[in-house]
């Protein structure tokens, strides 16, 4: 496979018809035979890749390049599931503004071809796979909730993600409840993941706000957890964080699996949990 087929898979595999903003061949490559794919690969791990001989090193978080410049894009992602949840629209695009214009700040500062430009100078074919395989977590959690009712309880939801999912059992974190508790309903039900990154307050409060009763986030910082807790925990509303790593792993091991069918030899690193 050449890198253009690698990308293309995920797309088939998610359901996606254009490369997402987030994802980016960095260094092309053809004839892969050995890749090396992980959650964070950057320029050290291009010089272990070259010592090591793989052909191609695939990161799963963008690393330079038009996935760091256009990334703020996928973040739009969030506002059109919210709308689709039933989140009025200019409620839902009022959510995402600051998060987009802070991202639009963080991508011009990115020094965005320092890892690429080493993949070039050591000619490792170089890529990131970002949205399209946040996306396979996502429905293959939202297929889980979809097994569940809205008077399924917030501790019948975790136990069944973990007897669908082996991420979540072989992980070293936890799934978290940051607002609500393991008895309460978990109602209508939000997976707000594959949208780049977590939507924070302000997208949970809109859910929250319109109908919503358990948003699902793969990881929400403390600030933001703390705010919705005082805000929203009396309400009986859930906030459940499925963890980072465990939830990128999720979307990785299927695609690994479907590169390796295809005879690549494929080694898991940087925090892959195991499947
Ligand atoms: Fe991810
Ligand atoms: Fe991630």
């Amino acid at each position: 496979m050449n890198t253009t087929e690698i990308m293309q898979l995920s797309l088939e595999m998610s359901g996606f018809d254009e490369v997402p903003a987030d994802s980016a061949i960095y260094h092309p490559g053809k004839n892969i035979k050995k890749a090396l794919i992980g959650i964070d690969l950057d320029a050290p791990e291009l010089f272990y890749a070259k010592d090591a001989g793989y052909d191609l090193v695939i990161s799963h978080h963008p690393k330079g390049g038009d996935s760091t410049i256009n990334f703020p894009k996928v973040l739009q992602r969030h506002v059109e599931m919210m709308i689709e949840h039933g989140v009025p629209k200019a409620i839902a695009e009022a959510a995402m503004r600051e998060t987009i214009y802070d991202a639009e700040c963080r991508a011009q500062i990115a020094n965005y071809d320092h890892a690429p430009s080493f993949a070039r100078h050591l000619n490792v074919a170089y890529m990131n796979i970002h949205l399209a395989l946040d996306e396979i977590g996502r429905k293959l959690m939202a297929s889980s909730v979809h097994k569940l009712t809205p008077t399924s309880s917030v501790n019948d939801l975790i136990k069944t993600f973990k007897a669908d999912m082996s991420e979540f059992r072989n992980a070293k974190t936890d799934i978290d409840i940051r607002v609500g508790e393991a008895k309460n309903k978990i109602g209508r039900v939000a997976v707000a993941h594959a949208c780049g990154t977590n939507g924070g307050y302000p997208v949970a409060k809109a859910y929250f706000d319109h109908g919503i009763d358990t948003v699902i986030y793969i990881h929400c910082e403390g600030a933001a957890s703390r705010t919705l807790k005082d805000e929203f925990q009396k309400k009986n509303k859930n906030l459940i964080i499925t963890g980072h790593i465990a939830s990128d792993s999720l979307g990785i091991n299927p695609f690994i699996a479907a590169l390796e069918e295809r005879g690549l030899r494929v080694t898991p690193v940087s925090g892959i949990v195991p499947q």
